[in-house]
């Protein structure tokens, strides 16, 4: 075998050629072999192929091969002796985007109702999620802030949970897809995020770590979503969809608006908050679009699940989940089964301590008529709530609470957004660009479902 040299794989995408699939493994293997003494290949060399692939793009086999290289960068988890049916979703981020916090445990719910001969739950989902990217949120940020959670647990603890509670939240680790640990951290530090390739090698790889039998994906488009049009956005859920078909996953992607901040908070611990105010039933009215889509997407993992006949049947049960309180129940056995301190759900909003609050206000009266979501979302991380490198901590009460929504009538000096930081000094920048995000008009604007189309297989054919 010739020897590796990365800086060859980068000249040649650099020079828009298609790569080898012994250039893909050799560079990712590179990646999760390196030491503190021993670097095959440099933080420089890694965020030079990323943005050369960034601007030239991969083919489907070069997508293929990248997946499944990152994929088996690290152990890879073998559902087989759960004898269930492993369903999962992703989305490709967004702001206040937290449905993950309620999805999983009304699958769980679900999958704990109707257990397997051996006693294990009849579905699982082993929800390997990331850290916040962009301008977007971190699932595994927002869990972090639960005193004691621990989000880098082993396959074998996973299989535990997963029989126990009928989900889990983890991260990716130094054993599961390590590979994607260190792109993802170089991406959100290079502008080299926004790629449809390398969003789905990040999302599928990790999915695909998990041996699923179904997966759904949340693709975001709008204002706050990765891809710049709608066009972008299909072509991402259409990649991520063959992706998963070709592994043998049932893959099937929505496209949903991220035209504004999802639910009523955007921030760490302020999500976890608003999640846990809703499984116990406090349903406030900012909550609406963000339970709506919860459910929405969890009736399709139902339906993919074969435990209702369409997925608006499953939507219909995962709301009958959520307000019989055993999404709630499921939930505190997941939290409990991965070392959290299930006393803080008591009293919820007591554990939001911001040392630093301003109420943004409208300067005239109309209605809200669109939003620069990306904006907001960068103002979100820039309060304090993601990071300016890798490895930098997070602020658990940094964050926005949103009070309006786009359609709403809005009268000059009404609250339209408070600020948390847990420094005044970072309060300014924030409320400028979230001033300037926001655009309000004298009619109302049109507003859109937010589901606007699902990809499938079926779909896609049916384009060619
Ligand atoms: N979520 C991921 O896991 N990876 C991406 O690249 C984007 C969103």
């Amino acid at each position: 075998m010739n020897a590796f040299h990365p800086i060859d794989v980068i000249l040649h995408k650099r020079d828009g050629l298609a790569l080898s699939d012994e250039e893909i493994r050799g560079f990712i293997r590179a990646i999760v072999e390196r030491t503190p003494d021993c670097q095959l290949v440099t933080d420089a060399q890694i965020a030079a192929l990323l943005m050369a692939i960034f601007l030239q793009g991969l083919d489907s086999r070069e997508l293929a091969t990248l997946t499944s290289a990152m994929r088996s960068s690290g152990d890879v988890f073998d559902a087989a002796p759960l004898k269930t049916f492993m369903v999962d979703k992703h989305s490709t981020g967004g702001v206040g985007d937290k449905t993950s916090l309620l999805i999983a445990p009304i699958l769980a719910a679900a999958g704990l109702a109707h257990l397997t001969d051996e006693g294990v739950p009849g579905i699982c989902v082993p929800m390997i999620s990331g850290r916040s990217l962009g301008h977007t949120g971190g699932t595994l940020d927002k869990l972090e802030t639960i005193p004691g959670f621990n989000s880098q647990i082993d396959l074998k603890q996973l299989a535990e949970t997963l029989r126990i509670c009928g989900a889990a939240l983890i991260g990716q680790t130094p054993r599961i897809v390590p590979a994607d640990r260190t792109l993802y951290a170089l991406r959100d530090h290079t502008g080299t995020v926004e790629s449809p390739f390398l969003i789905t090698a990040s999302i599928m790889s990790k999915k695909l770590a998990e041996s699923l039998n179904a997966l759904v994906l949340d693709v975001k488009v709008g204002s706050g979503a990765f891809m710049p049009t709608y066009e972008r956005s299909q072509q991402l859920a259409t990649l991520m969809v063959e992706t998963g078909e070709a592994a043998g996953t049932h893959t099937v992607a929505l496209l949903t608006g991220m035209d504004e901040p999802l639910g009523r908070f955007s921030g760490n611990w302020v999500e976890v908050w608003e999640c846990v105010d809703i499984m116990q039933g406090r349903w406030h009215p900012m909550s609406a679009d963000l339970i709506e889509l919860s459910n929405i997407l969890a009736g399709w993992m139902l339906h993919l699940a074969g435990r209702a006949p369409s997925p608006e049947a499953g939507s219909e049960m995962a709301d009958s989940i959520l307000r019989s309180g055993d999404a709630y129940k499921a939930w505190l056995r997941i939290v409990q089964a991965q070392g959290g301190d299930i006393s803080v759900f008591e009293d919820p909003a007591a554990h939001h301590k911001p040392a630093a609050k301003r109420v943004l206000k409208a300067e005239q009266t109309g209605y809200l008529s669109s939003m620069n979501c990306k904006q907001a979302g960068w103002a979100v991380q820039r309060l304090g709530a993601g990071r300016t490198k890798p490895g930098d901590p997070v602020s658990a009460h940094a964050g926005i609470e949103s009070h309006v929504k786009l359609g709403s009538r809005i009268e000059r000096g009404q609250a339209l957004f408070t600020l948390f930081s847990e420094d005044e000094a970072l309060l300014e920048e924030p409320e400028q660009m979230l001033r300037a995000a926001l655009s309000i008009g004298q009619t109302p604007p049109k507003l859109l479902p937010l589901v606007r189309e699902v990809v499938s297989t079926e779909s896609i054919q049916r384009q060619k």
